[in-house]
């Protein structure tokens, strides 16, 4: 499928240029790839020597389904170089981490840090008409501060008058500015850079129209045009969107938990009525984006962003709830038993059936149980290792455990209950995610 994919790709109308990606994580990598294969002649920078070695041999350093191909594709037909020091080109697509500062003060701050140190990377390597897209999720402004940074590094490219005398009419700069969000999901990376609409802000209408061009050249989807506030605060916006409606969810799962009802039959019922259409519960929310985004609204509109800070709160509370939960289930077996239990803990990741662990709950909660001296089975089907735990093989882990908490419905999880149930026989089943009521 994902060759038939690439061949499509590859097979479309030529394209000329060179793009210069900075930043060769989850999103970096599968766009250079993506547009190598399209035909740019693309330069991937990546500060960590490492992540560079492994792609100029054709390989990957991040799970991702199709990606491997791509990125093979892409290094032997020697349109994908990767270094740790940018070069010229047409196009600058940024795409290094924006994570918060944890300042210790109850509403994390945006660090938009390496988002200013790739800019300052890139400046002496731009040229007259080129466009510099800023795709790393960003607070509301970031966009027009990349463009500051770059005016202070290189004023010459910010006259209103051209190389050739002319005059820039509706136009700051030299070159174009624009920030275009990346809203793909994890595991469907490679169809949804092509498939999804985009959305497209630029500092002044004509750096939207300049970036939106380079989009449609490999996007399929719609390229929608905007300012870059507007482009900025809509990806926040959609992530907080998803974060409001997964606290209800959690929300809902703690008061049925009070009650004694089921809250995944609850669902099922409720979501009966037309119109409504409640979401899965789980352990919290993770991953770099839900988790994180709903903050860099948060933290610069403190008065007005009041549910979006709830649910955030909610979300980080379920997490601390289940390990209430685990622990307690922990301490009965041990006056029923005059021994500690051990607790497999299923899953790691942030959700289900990928490998990233950024900001998971399911980690959290591991590592919170570990740090109580609680005797736990880390298991993670996505991951062999991982240096603060040993990972251990999910049917071992369910032999060996009393308890087995589910954090994460992974797919492997699934089928266990649906095909090995003998497995569990005996064994004290925590469900927080629905594994059981998935399957
Ligand atoms: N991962 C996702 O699913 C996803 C989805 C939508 C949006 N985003 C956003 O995209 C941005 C990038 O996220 P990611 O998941 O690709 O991050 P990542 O951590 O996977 O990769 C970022 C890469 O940038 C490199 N880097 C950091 N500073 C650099 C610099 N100055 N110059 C060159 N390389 C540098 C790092 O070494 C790393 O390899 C973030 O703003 C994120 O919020 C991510």
């Amino acid at each position: 499928m994902i060759n038939f994919y690439l061949k499509s790709i590859k097979n479309q109308p030529k394209v000329h240029g060179s793009v210069c990606v900075i930043g060769l994580g989850y999103i970096g990598l599968p766009t250079a790839a993506l547009l190598a294969n399209r035909g740019y002649n693309v330069i991937g920078v990546d500060v960590n020597k490492k992540v560079v070695d492994i792609i100029n041999s054709g390989n990957i350093h991040i799970k991702e389904s199709g990606l491997d191909t791509f990125v093979r594709a892409a290094v032997e037909s020697g349109r994908l170089k990767a270094y740790t020091e940018p070069k010229e080109a047409d196009v600058f697509i940024i795409a290094v981490p924006t994570p918060f500062h944890e300042n210790g003060y109850d509403i994390p701050t945006p660090n938009i840090d390496y988002v200013i140190s790739a800019t300052k990377s890139i400046a002496k390597y731009i040229k007259e008409g080129n466009i510099v897209i800023l795709e790393s999720t960003s607070p509301v402004g970031t966009t027009e501060k990349v463009a500051e940074i770059l005016a202070q590094e290189r004023p010459e490219l910010f006259k209103t008058v051209n190389s050739e005398g002319k005059k820039n009419a509706n136009h700051q700069s030299l070159i174009y500015i624009a920030h275009c969000p990346e809203r793909v999901l994890p595991g469907k990376i490679m169809n949804e850079l092509v498939e999804n609409d985009r959305i497209v802000g630029g500092i002044d209408k004509i750096s939207s129209q300049k970036a939106a061009s380079f989009y449609k050249t490999f996007v399929s989807g719609e390229v929608l045009i905007t300012n870059s506030k507007t482009a900025e605060l809509c990806k926040l916006v959609e992530n907080s969107f998803r974060d409001v409606n997964i606290a209800f969810a959690n929300e809902l799962s703690m008061i049925c938990d009070k009650y004694g009802i089921d809250v995944w039959e609850l669902r099922e019922l409720a979501n009966r009525h037309p119109r409504v259409n409640i979401l899965y519960p789980g352990v919290g929310v993770g991953g770099h984006c839900i988790a994180v985004d709903p903050w860099f609204i948060v933290a610069d509109a403190k008065k007005e962003a009041k549910l979006i800070k709830t649910a955030r709160e909610v979300n980080n509370y379920k997490t601390e709830w289940v390990i209430e939960k685990i622990k307690n289930e922990a301490l009965k077996f041990e006056l029923k038993n005059k021994r500690k239990p051990i607790i497999a803990c299923m899953g790691l990741a942030f959700k289900p059936d990928i490998d990233d662990l950024r900001e998971s709950p399911a980690l959290y909660i591991t590592r919170a149980l570990k740090q109580d001296n609680l005797n736990i089975l880390a298991v993670e089907p996505n991951i062999c290792e991982y240096e603060e735990f040993e990972i251990i093989d999910y049917t071992t882990a369910i032999e060996t455990a009393d308890i087995i908490v589910f954090l994460v419905a992974h797919k492997e999880f699934k089928s266990l209950i649906t095909n090995h149930q003998s497995l569990l026989t005996n064994k004290q089943i925590l469900d927080f995610c629905g594994v059981t009521k998935l399957s």
